[in-house]
């Protein structure tokens, strides 16, 4: 599917369209669309006047003007405090009617009252992703229905006004926005279409498609590193397991480290998950797939910054050669582990990138993971978790969330709960049991850190809906994307 967006230097009553979508706020029809109105014959003000409308968030109505005129569409982004935010949001509401109704391009208005103190080149920006978050579907695995509609290939912005500034801004929020949906585009991928070597064939495309160095192993290379905890995971599935390195040189100095989990599927191993909702596992890669869609967004933005990617990737299978419960492994690190779950097996892999990672000797390390389901117990599906060893780097992650609206809450690392990891047979073991299940995860984690600042974000609860969403299909929703490209913006 391509869809794109774009800025054009148009008012809303002058331009021709099949759709035009307004964003407004909650309250009376706002007066920057006397005009419109009044080209319309007077659509919007009987709409309003019935009562059918009042701009709340998330609210729609569909109307269709006498004559000529477009269709129109108001979306509400209710009366929020975060503004920008608000107008993303209502973008994606815009864009995904848009893209039920069947239409191939739609204009959309931002009124001055919706948009409010909110700058224009950040508008420019929340409206390329949030466009691009409403329209995105995957479509590819079924058959085409036989009265097919239009798809939806584009969505103008309509910019009469600063449209130097919501450009620029557009720029920026088109290649978060083809981050995004790179990323979600592989997550939804089952387990049977994406396994290991695929994620690095698409890691491998990426670079080529943008000049960055990318570097594969495959289980030999793997073995030679001596990464005995992703050799454990991968050793009982037919799929081969692969280390994936990603280098973006936009800038000298020490790099900052992105490393996502990607585990293809994970079944449990033979600590093996219940049949209820094992479909999901096919997300357990999408630390990875938000690793990839951010290398996409340095790719097409070229800023001036030193990113490198890890990902280690591997499937985690039940069968004869698998690794049991109560194995002991050796690490990259060369700390032993004592495998006592074979389910915590994304702690295992994210170790020996953790310890590879030293040879970058970076600025910091952020990994990105589906890691506990003990995460949605504390937070559920409303915030990633974040902890680690440095608070700035902390700080700054829950501040690029807030921007991204992709919201992330600290959980403690103290050191009470290091002992849950204390294996009476090797150095550590891999699980600590059901208490802090998200915190014991994340100082496993930990224990393989050496030597510069680090954070860990667990994404199991944020990284796919079981819902649909007015603003967004159920399924994958690509978070990391917007959350690390703010990060990294904001550090170029
Ligand atoms: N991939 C899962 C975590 C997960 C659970 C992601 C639900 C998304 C939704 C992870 O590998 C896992 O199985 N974790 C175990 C850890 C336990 C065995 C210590 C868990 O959360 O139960
Ligand atoms: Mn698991
Ligand atoms: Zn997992």
């Amino acid at each position: 599917m391509t869809f794109e967006t774009q800025v054009v230097q148009a008012a809303p009553e002058a331009h021709a369209t099949p759709l035009l979508i307004l964003l407004v706020p909650q309250g009376a029809i706002p007066a920057s669309l006397a005009k419109l109105d009044a080209a319309s014959g007077g659509a919007i003000a009987r709409c309003y006047a019935a009562g059918d409308f009042g701009g709340k968030k998330d609210e729609a109505a569909l109307l269709y003007p006498e004559g000529p005129r477009p269709r129109l569409l108001l979306v509400g982004v209710g009366a929020p405090a975060d503004r920008r935010a608000a107008v993303r949001r209502g973008a994606a509401v815009g864009a995904k009617r848009a893209r039920t109704i069947g239409v191939p391009s739609a204009a959309l208005f931002v009124t001055p009252e919706a948009r409010d103190a909110v700058p224009a080149r950040e508008v420019g920006q929340a409206v390329a992703e949030g466009a691009a978050e409403g329209a995105w579907n995957f479509l590819e695995l079924k058959r085409p229905p036989e009265e097919r509609k239009p798809a939806l290939q584009r969505i103008e912005l309509l910019a009469p006004s600063e449209t130097e500034a919501v450009r620029e801004g557009h720029r920026i929020g088109a290649a978060v926005a083809a981050g995004h949906a790179l990323c979600r585009g592989l997550q939804v991928l089952p387990g049977n279409y994406c396994p290991p070597r695929r994620i690095a064939d698409e890691a491998v495309e990426l670079g080529k498609r943008h000049g960055i160095p990318v570097t594969v192993l495959d289980r030999a290379g793997i073995e030679q590193e001596g990464m005995g905890a992703l050799l454990a995971v991968a050793q009982g599935s037919v799929e081969e397991p692969r280390f994936i390195v990603l280098e973006y040189r936009g800038a000298g100095g020490p790099p900052v480290l992105l490393i996502g989990k990607g585990v293809s599927f994970d079944s449990g191993g033979i600590s093996i998950k219940p049949a209820q909702s094992m479909e999901d596992m096919k997300y357990d890669m999408s630390g990875a797939a938000a690793v990839l869609g951010t290398f996409e967004m340095l790719g097409r933005l070229a800023p001036k910054l030193h990113v490198v990617g890890m990902v280690p990737s591997a499937e985690n299978m039940p069968s004869g050669s698998a690794i049991r419960p109560g194995d002991v492994v050796k690490s990259h690190l060369g700390k032993t582990i004592e495998i006592v779950n074979t389910d915590a097996e994304g702690r295992l892999l994210l170790a020996d990138a953790l310890s590879y990672a030293r040879r970058f000797a970076p600025a910091c390390a952020v990994d990105i993971a589906t890691l506990t389901g003990a995460i949605t117990i504390g937070l559920g599906h409303s915030a990633t978790g974040v902890m680690g060893t440095d608070p700035a780097l902390i700080q700054e992650l829950l501040a690029a969330g807030e921007r991204a609206d992709e919201r992330v809450w600290e959980l403690p690392l103290w050191d009470d709960y290091r002992e849950l990891n204390k294996s009476d047979i090797a150095d550590v073991k891999n699980s600590g049991g059901r208490p802090a299940g998200s915190i014991s995860a994340g100082w496993f984690l930990r224990e393989f850190v050496d030597g510069f600042p680090w954070a860990h974000l667990d994404i199991a609860g944020t990284a796919y809906t079981e819902r649909d969403d007015p603003a967004m299909v159920k399924g994958p929703t690509g978070v990391g994307v917007r959350l690390f490209s703010e990060f990294l913006l904001g550090r170029a």
